[in-house]
């Protein structure tokens, strides 16, 4: 397994080994956990070249948000990818990523702003940014990503798309612990009496797919059934929509493709989750 700093030397390592190899991409911020790991897995199963990135991507955090706080462990996490035979990771520092005087951003105009984006500005930008530069740098044929950040897929889908890039997305499962919560770095974050309450999330969207499949798809009535659950719970509600899931844009009534997306703060932690409601 190489690792690599500079971009000049990852490129200079793909050249030599990956070279005509299908090379697969995961790019992560750090903090791997069974969600990371598994995307690695597969990943692995499905190229010839696993390359994973460690990055913790300062231009999508707002001034308020918790990138001082965002657990790192840059060891830890190298022994891990050793163990799941990852075969380059790429760790920049800022000083690669963004040199002085950087200036340029890539922005996907209007799904960036709703959602995650709408209480979240400059999220969006900040992870096409960094994620085109990545796919600039490792050139794979195909991305892994977990569909937890499900918006974060379509935005980068039309990046893709509208770029002419080659890269495929690979949308891999949410991985959940036992009782169903999204795994997530943001849950070490949660105290033991938040961790529990946080099963609010799954317990929201699991209801709200029952009542679909009983015949109710009326979305403001499921909204509503959602909501309850999270305050039943004391959670705050950021959001929670019913969207088409190609194109995010809100569903008046469940169709097939829909898909019930929400944010949620239990305690100070915001924490992110989605269904699919109808196939
Ligand atoms: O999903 C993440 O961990 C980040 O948004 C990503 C894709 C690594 C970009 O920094």
């Amino acid at each position: 397994m190489q690792i690599t700093k500079t971009i000049s030397e990852t490129r200079e390592a793909l050249a030599t080994s990956g070279s005509h190899k299908k090379i697969g991409f995961v790019p992560t911020m750090g903090a791997l956990h069974k969600g990371h790991l598994s995307l690695v897995e597969k990943c692995h199963l499905e190229s010839d070249f696993t390359v994973v990135s460690i990055y913790l991507n300062p231009a999508q955090f707002g001034p308020q948000e918790d990138l001082n706080r965002y657990p790192r462990n840059l060891e830890r996490d190298i022994d891990l990818l050793r163990s799941y035979d990852a075969d380059l990771i790429f760790t920049p520092d800022d000083v690669q990523m963004y040199p002085e005087g950087y200036c340029t951003w890539v922005k996907v105009e209007g799904l960036s702003d709703i959602l995650c984006g709408a209480s979240r500005p400059g999220h969006f930008r900040g992870v096409a940014t960094i994620v085109l530069k990545l796919i600039h740098i490792i050139n794979p044929n195909l991305m892994f990503m977990g569909m937890k950040d499900y918006q974060q897929i379509i935005v980068l889908e039309k990046m893709i798309q509208d770029l002419n890039l080659e890269t495929k997305i690979v949308r891999c499962p949410i991985i959940r612990e036992s009782d169903g919560l999204a795994i997530s770095s943001r849950n070490a974050y949660l105290g033991p009496e938040e961790r529990q309450r946080a099963t609010c999330l799954i317990n929201a969207l699991k209801t709200a797919q029952k009542m679909v499949n009983d015949g109710c798809l009326d979305s403001k009535i499921l909204i509503s059934e959602a909501e309850n659950i999270i305050r039943e719970s004391d959670g705050k509600i950021d959001y929670i929509k019913i969207v088409d899931s190609s194109t995010l844009q809100e569903l008046a009534e469940v169709k097939s493709n829909a898909k019930m997306l929400l944010a949620v703060y239990i305690g100070n932690t915001r924490l992110i989750d989605n269904i699919e409601l109808l196939s």
